[in-house]
């Protein structure tokens, strides 16, 4: 008798954005005509440039030639752009090696399946609020209690709020694996070079592992920021980095990310090499590569026109995240991020619940967010804007937000 994994029915009820979608639906249906702007979900609107196109071209015309055809590649992704990737980390003086450099078919995935190769009983650490998929991927893995109030048993929490300024010291008990974001969806908020020697000093004092998300590193303007967790010394030992050219090079539906697994990396028991040894066990049995075009376009994205033309890319869109804390800031609300990463995160007024917020700035203005309590128990209070999105409709959102928006 086939029985379903019964750790999906932990899952806290309806994934956040299917819920924003179906509010969204049901106004628009009770207000016929209306136009909804959307700066709910971190979706990137804006064409792929130039040199990355060409790129992604070449990858179809080497297909169209038998001499040039390729069919699966190496799981690992191809050679070239392991190379350039782990160049991209010797400018930031972080020493990472191709083969340590694990192309994917996004950070998404791999941030889901990369605690499949850690122990069953591992204690999981997770920023509160979060991106949702660390917290899911442990509960489907069985890894957690019940959820009450939106807090999952057995999970440990670490607080980001007003008064750390949105990023966690390390827990005081002890937990195995950590999971990092900055710059953080939802918050904005990015780690200092202190703050993360503290989780890679604690990391190291306790055999834990840090698994950092660096989705967004490529939004940091901020020179004294750190881009990748590499940048600390001591964290080959210690962390895993995930990553994306999703947000960097608007891949977000091309589909093409990484994962950095040191082989320096030690766990319990695992001495260095094991877990890198691990990740690529699990990538060849469970995965057969990203697109042989799609890795054609992430070669152009890390040329020098690429990036050049990416960071045109990512500064419209923090124009964008500009003009959302300008404008509610002038509306008197308090804002956080926005400035070193894409989403802007801001204090409901008067203590509103972060979903009734959601349905007073859809009804009074007609603009969709991304209720905070839907990353977690602290994001309860607090309600994500992104940056995402068409600058004429970004204007038209902010102006209808300091119009309409009754305090
Ligand atoms: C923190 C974070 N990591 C990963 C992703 C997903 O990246 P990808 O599109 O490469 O799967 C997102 C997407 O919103 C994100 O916010």
């Amino acid at each position: 008798m086939a029985r379903v994994n019964a750790n999906y029915d932990k899952l806290a009820a309806g994934y956040l954005f299917p819920e924003i979608a179906r509010r969204t639906k049901a106004f628009i249906e009770a207000n016929p005509g209306a136009t909804v702007m959307r700066l709910g979900i971190g979706n990137t609107t804006e064409a792929l440039t130039p040199a990355i196109l060409d790129g992604l071209r070449q990858g179809v015309e080497k297909l169209a030639d038998n001499s040039t055809y390729t069919g699966y590649g190496d799981e690992q992704g191809d050679s070239r752009l392991r190379q350039a990737i782990a160049g991209s980390y010797a400018e930031r003086g972080a020493q990472i090696e191709a083969g340590e450099v694990f192309v994917s078919d996004g950070a998404k995935p791999d941030a889901a399946n990369i605690q499949s190769i850690f122990s069953q009983d591992a204690v999981i650490a997770v920023q509160d609020p979060a991106y949702p998929v660390y917290v899911d991927s442990n509960v489907i893995a069985g890894r957690t209690g019940e959820s009450r109030d939106g807090t999952y048993e057995g999970l440990v929490y670490m607080r980001c709020d007003e008064s750390n300024g949105f990023f966690p010291h390390p827990p005081e008990q002890k937990a195995d694996l950590i999971y990092l974001c900055s710059p953080n969806n939802p918050t904005g908020a990015v780690a200092s070079k202190e703050q993360l020697k503290e989780f890679v000093d604690y990391a190291r004092k306790n055999k834990a592992v840090i698994i950092f998300d660096a989705a967004y590193a490529e939004y940091i303007s901020d020179k004294s920021l750190p881009r990748t967790i590499y940048e600390i010394e001591g964290a080959k030992e210690c962390a895993i980095e995930i990553n994306s050219f999703s947000k960097t090079a608007g891949f977000t539906g091309v589909r093409l990310g990484w994962t950095i697994v040191p082989k320096a990396l030690l766990a319990e028991g695992a001495e260095a090499g094991k877990i890198n040894s691990l990740w690529n066990r699990r990538q060849c049995t469970m995965f057969n590569g990203a697109s042989n075009v799609v890795q054609e376009g992430g070669l152009a994205a890390l040329s020098q026109k690429g990036r050049t033309e990416s960071a045109r890319l990512i500064e419209y869109y923090m124009g964008n995240a500009r003009v959302i804390v300008d404008g509610l800031k002038s509306k008197g609300l308090t804002v956080y991020g926005g400035v070193n990463a894409p989403y802007v995160w801001l204090k409901t007024p008067n203590g509103m619940k972060s979903w009734d917020f959601f349905d007073k700035l859809l009804n009074e203005c007609r603009v969709v967010g991304t209720p905070g309590s839907g990353f977690g128990p602290a994001g309860e209070g607090f309600f994500r804007l992104s940056a995402f999105g068409h600058r004429e409709n970004i204007d038209k959102a902010v102006e209808s937000i300091k119009v309409n928006l009754v305090l």
